[in-house]
């Protein structure tokens, strides 16, 4: 990481700026690919938070399973692959005491952690115009099929593509996975459940059957390979 002078800033503030550093310097090295390239940047949100780290790794491969499900183009599962990796890089400008909250967040601090999908999109898309369509998923991530998501409100068709199988993916490694707020965490089952329940409601039936055509294979593979859970 370059070394930077920086005086007069709260702690919070410092660490932000330190990670924004690190997020830039990652950003300015030459990489051999963009998968490599996706992978730094995710160097430096484990920096922040070793939790959503995890779950963007893992994200990304499920993203590229289901863009793979759409038979969509290599082209467009090479970037739900990346959006997946980097879907929650905008979480380095959320504090961590939000982050690592156990307790129910109050409406500022689900503010200051909702600044996270626009705080990705600025940052992706300051990378080059080559990103614009990734940064344009992780804007809209947290939108859901009926409306009731954020930033926009966006509804259905409107909300881009990569968005909308990122959202599935990104939900169910939600509930499946230990969480700050929630140590207990949903089955397999348990979750794909509630995927085909909000089904057309909450997200894109499309993707829901890609993802729920996938899952059970991904999770036998993973319990398999078996990963360490942490860093
Ligand atoms: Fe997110």
């Amino acid at each position: 990481m370059r070394k930077r002078v920086i005086v007069g800033l709260d702690q919070e503030n410092y660490t932000a700026q330190v990670l924004m550093a690190e997020f830039e310097d990652q950003a300015s090295r030459p990489h051999d690919s963009i998968e490599s390239f996706a992978a730094a940047l995710n160097n430096a949100v484990a920096l922040h938070d070793s939790i959503t780290a995890l779950h963007a790794q893992r994200v990304s491969e499920v993203c590229f399973l289901v863009a793979s499900e759409l038979d969509l183009g290599f082209d467009i599962r090479e970037a739900a692959q990346i959006t997946g990796m980097v879907h929650d890089v905008g979480k380095l400008r959320v504090p961590k005491s939000v982050l690592n909250k156990s307790e129910p967040l109050t409406s500022e601090e689900r503010a200051q952690l909702e600044v996270h999908a626009e705080a990705g999109e600025q940052m992706i898309a300051s990378l080059g115009e080559q990103f614009e369509e990734i940064a344009r998923g992780v804007r809209s991530h947290h939108e859901r099929w009926d409306g009731s998501g954020y930033p926009d409100g966006l509804v259905g068709g409107n909300i881009p593509v990569m968005a909308r199988l990122l959202a599935v993916v990104d939900v169910y490694d939600a509930m499946t996975s230990t969480r700050a707020y929630r140590p207990s965490v949903y089955s397999s089952g348990a979750a794909q459940e509630y995927l085909a329940d909000s089904r057309a409601r909450l997200f894109d039936p499309v993707c829901v059957d890609a993802a729920l055509a996938v899952l059970d294979g991904w999770e036998k593979g993973r319990r398999s390979f078996s990963l360490p859970d942490s860093f």
